[in-house]
């Protein structure tokens, strides 16, 4: 009992942290300048039409959410970090459309069983800790016959490549909590869905990222957005040293990507992947 009563409080301890992570600088920002097109070509990808009822996963401003609404269907953006949606009512409004926002943990949605024609992730549900509670969460609420459709940055891309330059630096993360760009393996997705789902369909794709004068330039600017970032910073603030290294390190990183000349340009690599609820 005693064991229990630590565990949920121990979990809500974890999900305040996350919730305070990616509150932190600007994320609106990134979903807005760098990533748009991810949002867009999830909601092709599955499908979504006039009518449908659909959830979004981590939705942070709606990325997925607002061009799901923008077909006409009746959308739910939720998402652990409710300090995002005012970002995402502004982005709705400006759109013309309107959806519904809702605080939930991906790990516990607050939602009857089968009550979504579609459920979809994009770049979302793969923060949450842990990964087979989160994909029993996204199974359970889409109805059968319903579609699941996630987007997940690839463990062997740019995204997944940034988090393993970053993990010497970070905070450790708590026992049980496994990596997020393991939602970009097809075979690991495949695993936590299991025969729960039919019509597994999965490419990696990319999405250019570019506005950057040089690797430098998106490094200070990262650093400045990106919650996982600005967090890893602060666990080594205190060491001059170690913030020199991981500044070099980032740089390093975007440099051995860039495919621009003159300006730094980025392919940031993401798994697709949508099925079909049996
Ligand atoms: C990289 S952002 C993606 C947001 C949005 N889907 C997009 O495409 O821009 C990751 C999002 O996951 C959310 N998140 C992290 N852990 C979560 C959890 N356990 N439950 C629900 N949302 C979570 C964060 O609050 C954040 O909005």
């Amino acid at each position: 009992m005693t064991d229990t009563v630590d565990a949920v409080a121990a979990d809500r301890a974890l999900k305040a942290r996350h919730r305070a992570m990616w509150g932190l600088g600007d994320y609106p920002s990134v979903a807005r300048d760098l990533i748009p097109e991810l949002g867009r070509v999830l909601v092709a990808a599955t499908g979504v039409r006039r009518g449908d009822r659909v959830l979004d996963v981590a939705a942070g401003t709606g990325n997925a959410a607002v061009p799901a609404a923008l077909t006409g269907a009746e959308v739910v953006a939720s998402d652990l970090t409710p300090e995002l949606f005012a970002a995402g009512r502004e982005a709705a409004a400006l759109a013309g459309t309107e959806l519904t926002w809702e605080e939930a943990d991906a790990e516990a949605l607050p939602y009857p069983d089968a009550s979504f024609d579609v459920v979809l992730s994009c770049v979302g549900v793969m923060f949450a800790p842990h990964h087979q509670r989160a994909a029993d969460e996204l199974v359970r609420v889409c109805r059968p016959g319903g579609r699941i459709g996630l987007v997940s940055w690839t463990p062997e891309g740019f995204v997944g490549e940034m988090f393993r330059t970053m993990k010497p630096y970070a905070p450790p993360p708590p026992p049980g909590a496994q990596p997020p760009p393991l939602w970009g393996d097809e075979e690991h997705v495949r695993g936590l869905l299991g025969d729960r789902v039919t019509d597994v369909v999965a490419r990696r794709q990319s999405v250019t990222v570019s506005g950057y004068a040089s690797p430098e330039a998106w490094r200070d600017s990262w650093k400045q957005v990106y919650g996982p970032t600005i967090a890893t910073y602060r666990n080594v603030g205190d060491d001059p040293e170690r913030v020199a290294a991981l500044d070099r390190d980032l740089a390093a990183l975007a440099a051995r990507y860039d495919r621009g000349s003159g300006t730094t340009v980025l392919e940031w690599e993401y798994l697709l992947l949508t099925a079909r609820r049996a």
